[in-house]
């Protein structure tokens, strides 16, 4: 097989983040700026980031599963589909999107100039249904006060977690990513003792450190988003953010998940609002609505360059 470049989605995590959601306009002459835009890419990344390379300047971009099929029709990714809400004690939504741009830098202003220049090639084609400006909360945490991205896999591992490989040879090199935009009551959260905070999410809250597995509630995140198949853990890549506005009262996390097959997500998202077994949720939903929720598939960086205009 020839050797195909994927795009960085087991990119180092960095403090700052863009995450763009835009719909294709119904005309179908609206497709031609947008694949002109897939082989333009990595100039563009190329242009801003080495204005300072030490800034990591990166970009994912993923398409969704009817926009796929309008901008370049078959073959199709073998587990490509819209996602699929689920409703159990709680309820995991599905929004619309067609495009996802999932830039990151350790500084905004790279973020803020690369999201301006795609838009500026595809603005009058997409409406933007989503846009996020998500940062680092102090020392790696979430707006919830816990260090999130711990168990992240890295380097080797986190590629076998993200990017396909012999299961769909004809898009190897690509990878699955949902995006799920969560608001927190901060008012309810804070007002839960510490401690049992620390068996919602499975960790100290301090110092980051595991609890022991007896004394995990069953209930715990880190419990119902470890999954195992063949008696092998499968992994994802997550770089979650927060954002808000205070002014606004609002308080989020934007939850983004990158895997070799959206199964392993979907069944993470499954134990976590409708439980395992069902009941046994996860709490941390009783203070976390997710107010979107999109499947995309994420080429590899080699289709990209090559479609044609
Ligand atoms: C772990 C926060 C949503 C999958 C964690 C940890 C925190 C956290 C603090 C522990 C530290 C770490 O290992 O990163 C959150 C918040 C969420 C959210 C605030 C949204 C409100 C999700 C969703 C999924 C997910 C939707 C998957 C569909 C995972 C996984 C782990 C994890 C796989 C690592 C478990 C382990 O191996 O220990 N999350 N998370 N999270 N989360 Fe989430």
């Amino acid at each position: 097989m020839p050797s195909v470049i994927t795009q960085p989605v087991a990119a180092r995590l960095t403090h700052a983040a863009i995450f763009l959601v835009v719909t294709l306009k119904p005309n179908t002459q609206c497709n031609e700026p947008v694949r002109a835009l897939c082989g333009d890419l990595a100039s563009l990344l190329r242009a801003i980031g080495f204005r300072n390379p030490d800034r990591r300047l990166s970009c994912v971009m993923g398409v969704g599963s009817v926009a796929w099929d309008r901008l370049f029709g078959r073959p199709r990714p073998a587990d490509l589909h819209p996602f699929r809400e689920i409703k159990g004690e709680h309820h995991a939504v599905s929004t619309p999107g067609d495009i996802l741009f999932h830039i990151r830098a350790t500084h905004m202003d790279l973020c803020f100039e690369l999201a301006t220049q795609i838009m500026s090639r595809i603005g009058d084609v997409v409406t933007t249904v989503d846009e996020v400006h998500g940062f680092k909360y102090f020392d790696e945490r979430d707006l919830l006060g816990f260090v999130d991205g711990t168990e992240n896999p890295v380097d080797q591992d986190a590629l076998d977690a993200t990017i396909i490989g012999d299961e769909d040879p004809t898009f190897a090199g690509g990878s699955y990513v949902i995006v799920q935009k969560y608001l927190h009551d901060l008012k309810a959260w804070n007002a839960v003792p510490v401690e049992q905070q620390e068996g919602i999410i499975g960790r100290k809250k301090l110092s980051d450190i595991e609890l022991d597995d007896a004394a995990k509630p069953a209930y715990a995140h880190n419990v119902l988003t470890t999954i195992e198949e063949s008696g092998e853990q499968l992994e994802i890549v997550r770089d979650n953010m927060p954002f808000g506005e205070v002014g606004k009262g609002e308080f989020g996390t934007f939850f983004i998940g990158y895997a070799r097959s959206p199964a392993r997500i979907e069944q993470m998202l499954v134990n976590m609002f409708v439980g395992r077994p069902p009941g046994n949720y996860d709490r941390l939903l009783d203070f976390s609505k997710a107010v979107t929720g999109t499947l995309f598939f994420v080429p590899s960086a080699t289709f990209l360059a090559n479609v044609p205009a």
